[in-house]
Formats: C-alpha cells, structure tokens, sequence
C-alpha cells in the first residue's frame, strides 16, 4: 500500500505535504513524491528512496497553497524517480497519486500509446494522468473528467488529482483503497489515514467506494461515480470527530515505534477492556457484535480469517473459543480461505482479523462470504477501513494507531478481544459463573502484568544480545504455547531478517530435530499448564543434541534447565499465550536492534498489503 496526501488552503502546501508524508511512510517507502501549483504551473518532485531524500530535494521557497503528495510500496514498475508518484500528463496540466492497483492498466496504456501518446513510466497510474487530460476539455469539469475516466478502470484506487486549469480544486476518489478528507477552517486535507491530518484538524469524512469528491478551500462535496448524484443527504458524509491525537503518531521518548507501541501494549488492552467485562454475569459485552444470545447459542464453529499476525492472532483465538466455549474454532491464512473456492457453513461465525482493515486477502475473504451468507463480524483496529465497513458489525480494537509495520500492541488486543468473545459464547453455553469470573479477573490482572515484564525488559535484551549472531532459530511450543512460537518466529523474521521456523513441540522428533546443533537455538514456549513436563522433556531432548534453548515460561522451571530461562507472571493459563508473547516480540526486538535494522520499516514488507 502507498500513502496519498492532498492539500488546498492557506497555508503553504509544501510543508502540510511533507509532514503529510512522514507519519504515512509506514505505508511503502520505496519512493516519493509532491506536486504543486506555483505561478499556475505543475512544479513536480519525485526520487526514489525515503520521505527525507524528497524534502532535501523539494524546492521549498515555492510559496503554493495546493499540492498532493504520495509515498510508495511499488507494484507496477520498480522503484525510482521515474515510477515514483505524481504522474502528468505530456503538457504538464494535470498531476495524479493514487493507492492500489488498476488491473486494466495495460490495456489502457497500450489504446494511449496507438493514440500517440508517450508514457515515460512504467506505472498503472501514469495513464490515468493523460485519460483525465484529455477528458478534461472545453465545458467538462475536472470533476467529471475524473469520473469519465474512472468508469473504464477496473481495480483499486484511492487517488488525488490537480489541474493547473483548475488550480482553486482537488479531485479524489475512492475504490477499495482508504481516502479520508480532513475538513479545517478554510482549508481541507485529504489522505489514505488520519495520521496525515489528525494535527490540523479532527473532522473527517471517510470516502465510501465508488465516490468521487471536490474539494475547494472552504467546502467539499461528494458525489457518486456512476450517477454524478450528490452523496450524503443521510448524514454519512457530515464530518465525524477522529480519537487519535497527534502524539499517537509521535514517537516520543522511543527511539522507533516498535519499541514504544510494545511498551503501550497494558494501556492499549485496559482500552480494549474498558467497559467490556460485566462482573455481574461473569461474562462479556461486546456491543459492536449483532447477535442476541439465542443466535450467539446456535453458532456450531467459529473461524479466524486473517493474514500475517492476524493469523497467528486468530490461532490464539481458536484455543480460547475451543477452551472456554466448547465448540470447534480454527484459524486460516485469509488468501488461502478466499481461493479454496470455502464451502461456506451457515451455522459457522467468522471472524475476519485486520489490524489496518484494508488488507486485500482478508477484504476479498470476507466478500466471498457473504457472496455465500456466512456470518461474518470484524476485528480491527482502524475504524472506517474496508474491511470494518463490509463486515458492518465485530469488534474495534481500541490499540490505537500501529505505524511500526510488525504488529505488536493490535495483536495483544486482537488476542484481548478473542478471549472476550470466548467468554462470552462460554457463558450463554456451559461455562460456570466461577470460571466466568476468573477469566474476567485474569482478563483484569493481564496490563499489569505486562507492566512487570516490560520492566524486565533489559534482561531480555540480554539474552537477545547473546543469540544475535544466530543465522537461524527455531520457536518451539504447544497447545496454548503454539500460536505464541508461531507469532514469535514471524516476529524475528520480519524485523530482524534472521530465518526462523515454528514447530509443534512434538513434531520435532518426526524431522526438524534433524537440525538442531550447537549453532541452532530454539526458544521454546512453556505455559503454566498441564504440559509443562511435556514441554520440560522437549528441552531435555534439544539439550541433549547440543542445541542452545532459551526457555520463555509463566510456569516454576529451574534455572539450569536451559541457556537462559525468561520469566512472566503466571496468570490464568487460559490468558497465558497474552503474557507469553511480550519477551518474544523483545526478544526479536533487541536482535534486530543488535544487527542494526531499520526496525520500523523492515525490507520488502508494509504495513498493511492492499495488494494480491
Ligand atoms: C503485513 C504486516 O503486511 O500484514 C503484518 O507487515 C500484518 O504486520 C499483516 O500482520 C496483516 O495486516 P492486517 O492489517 O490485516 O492485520
């Protein structure tokens, strides 16, 4: 995914651009770029590379009051300054960025190419630059210019476009990709998040697909992009107040915003708790959830639907509805599910998990069941994203803005989330008031607890520091220690470019162990349950081959069992997996930290895939 950001007012657009882009380049930071209107010409900077390359390049003395800028995860032509965003048209009139992927791209390109015109990239976007040009002639508007073009485009796109001819308008429009506008006193902001915005203004109109909107300094409108007709004579696109604040997007005290959003994992889950748990009945309340009891009892299965940590997160949450509500729950990669062609179960709930909400696999899951009636809520973190809206109803996490591209506090949340679902389908089954009440205790007790082990935070580090220099590394658990070895392998992988592979504990002695040797750690996974001497014999038998282990465990283990032996607090076993998972996510941390990665923005990978 890219990030878009689009200006018009009175302040000077450069700067809003720049800053616009900053708090966006955890979208794609392969390339940059802005365009503005300075004495009614395009003045037009892109280069490959970070945000900064730009700003060092961008001639900042252009005092303009309308410009758009993009960053880039690139997809249709390789990194650098010619692919990077805005794309013109051959006279320099019209600038695009735009957010997704134009499917048809080629064929387009190619009718512009027997028209004579000479694209420069090899971009999907650069042709909608010469559509709208040509479109945009004699009593045609810009804005239904735009829209002309737009109805012979097939795919994706959140998209910003500037016109010399019409140098007082932007024109935006949505399909698929996020787009919010940011309505301020005299001026108006559009981009793909609130993070652009959020500091000058906190009244926002989130886009719907298929809609097109125009913005001058003082107003906006939007309209559809079949009909023209005006949208939101039912309120939908009067601006709503945004939660976040401008700090959120800060990183304060923290070096990267990793390492901050894991320490603001205990204040983000009170958030995801807060007014949730009912002591009364021993049970939870989720009210983004439209099920009354008598429908929440005749669901036979519960699926997690997700990619990446969502998945794993989903994993964590099947072992908390399998425990506590007795009825078979499992996890799948969202793109496996949608291509498997599912035979779609009526009595199954499913749950699509999304930190961002935008990402394409787990949107196209969730259009494929309910093109078949599943019942299908949401979990995610961005309120408005695509995936939140085509659910209509789930959960909101309440992590709060994640800019770091490995997920750290929405997973804790996600994992939060689950547990109160399984409760809650729990107790309109069999679960007893008592263990009702000792998960809403152990539920409680969990930010705190996280607190104690953020404190220990430098004796993690410790140990991260010792196995730094490790080429590989295996992440070993079972049962409620499973999803939390695979989510810690991911962890590692993608921060710290270390390979790393997860197993089921007892699936070692049927092949991996073959690997282990002296070079070849393992962190294995030790819950305070039923298994510790299961798990306990696991170590024995790496030990027992010369493999270097480092023991992450609620449970009572004697120091000289392992290499090193990282402790959390026990608290109910159920919600272990939530605790357990805080010294991985340091653990990859402080590696990658050691081998000097750029953490935040780690190679090849973003935040959120909009892509297929
Ligand atoms: C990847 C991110 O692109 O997408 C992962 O790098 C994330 O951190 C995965 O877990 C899924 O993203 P989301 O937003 O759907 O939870």
């Amino acid at each position: 995914m890219c990030g878009i950001v689009g200006y018009i007012g009175r302040r000077d657009a450069i700067p809003v651009l720049l800053e616009g882009l900053r708090s966006l380049e955890y979208r794609g930071y392969d390339s940059a770029g802005l365009a503005v209107i300075y004495r009614n010409r395009l003045q037009v900077t892109k280069t490959a590379g970070r945000v900064q390359n730009l700003r060092d390049q961008v001639n900042d003395r252009a005092k303009a009051t309308i410009g758009i800028a993009h960053t880039r995860w690139a997809t249709h032509g390789e990194p650098n300054d010619i692919n990077a965003h805005p794309h013109t048209d051959t006279a320099g009139r019209i600038a695009v960025v735009h957010n997704g992927i134009i499917e048809n791209a080629e064929q387009l390109r190619d009718a512009l190419t027997k028209r004579g015109v000479t694209l420069v990239s090899d971009t999907d976007t650069e042709a909608l630059a010469h559509m709208i040009a040509a479109e945009a002639t004699g009593e045609v508007s810009l804005e239904d210019a735009v829209r002309r073009v737009l109805r012979h485009v097939a795919g994706t796109y959140g998209l910003v476009v500037l016109d010399t001819q019409n140098p007082n308008e932007l024109v935006v429009a949505r399909n698929g990709s996020p787009i919010v506008l940011g309505i301020g006193a005299s001026e108006m902001f559009v981009a793909s998040d609130v993070a652009a915005l959020v500091r000058y203004t906190k009244q926002v109109v989130y886009l719907d697909d298929a809609e097109v909107a125009t913005l001058h300094a003082s107003d906006y409108r939007v309209v559809s992009l079949e009909e023209g007709s005006r949208r939101g004579s039912d309120g939908s696109k009067v601006p709503t107040t945004v939660e976040a604040e401008a700090d959120d997007y800060e990183l304060g005290p923290y070096e990267d915003f990793m390492r901050k959003e894991i320490h603001e994992q205990p204040e983000a889950l009170r958030r995801a708790l807060r007014g949730r748990l009912d002591d009364r009945f021993a049970t939870a309340r989720l009210g983004g959830i439209d099920l009354d009891a008598r429908q929440l009892r005749g669901i036979r299965q519960v699926k997690f639907l997700g990619c990446g940590s969502a998945y794993y997160a989903g994993q964590m949450g099947a072992v908390l509805v399998e425990e506590l509500a007795r009825i078979p729950s499992d996890a799948e990669p969202a793109s496996e599910f949608r291509y498997r062609n599912p035979v779609v179960d009526p009595d199954t709930l499913y749950v699509a998990v999304s930190q961002s909400g935008e990402t394409l696999d787990t949107l196209m899951a969730v259009q494929e069941l309910r093109r078949k009636g599943g019942q299908v809520i949401g979990a995610v973190n961005v309120v408005g994203s695509a995936i939140g809206r085509e659910c209509g109803h789930g959960v909101f996490l309440h992590a709060g803005p994640e800019i770091a591209v490995a997920s750290t506090k929405a997973l804790t949340n996600m994992a939060g989330s689950f547990a109160m679902l399984a409760l809650l389908l729990g107790r309109v089954r069999d679960l007893s008031a008592a263990d009702g009440q000792r998960i809403v205790a152990g539920l409680r007790a969990l930010p705190g607890q996280m607190e104690k082990i953020l404190a220990e935070e430098e004796q993690i580090a410790e140990v991260a520091r010792r196995f730094a220099a490790a080429e590989h590394m295996f992440f070993i658990g079972r049962v409620h220690g499973w999803p939390v070895a695979r989510e810690g392998a991911q962890k590692l992988k993608e921060i710290s470019y270390v390979h790393a592979e997860a197993y089921q504990a007892a699936e070692l002695k049927h092949g991996p162990l073959a690997l282990i040797n002296a070079s070849m750690p393992s962190v294995v996974v030790v819950p305070n349950d039923e298994l510790v001497s299961k798990n306990i014999s696991t170590i024995e038998q790496i030990k027992a081959r010369g493999g270097p282990v480092i023991a992450v465990t609620s449970a009572d283990l004697p120091p000289s069992l392992a290499d090193a032996v990282i402790s959390v607090p026990a608290g109910e076993p159920e919600l272990d997996p939530l605790l357990l998972n805080v010294p991985l996510q340091l653990l990859a941390y402080h590696i990658a930290a050691k081998l000097g990665r750029d953490i935040d923005k780690p190679r090849n990978l973003a935040k959120s895939v909009t892509v297929e």
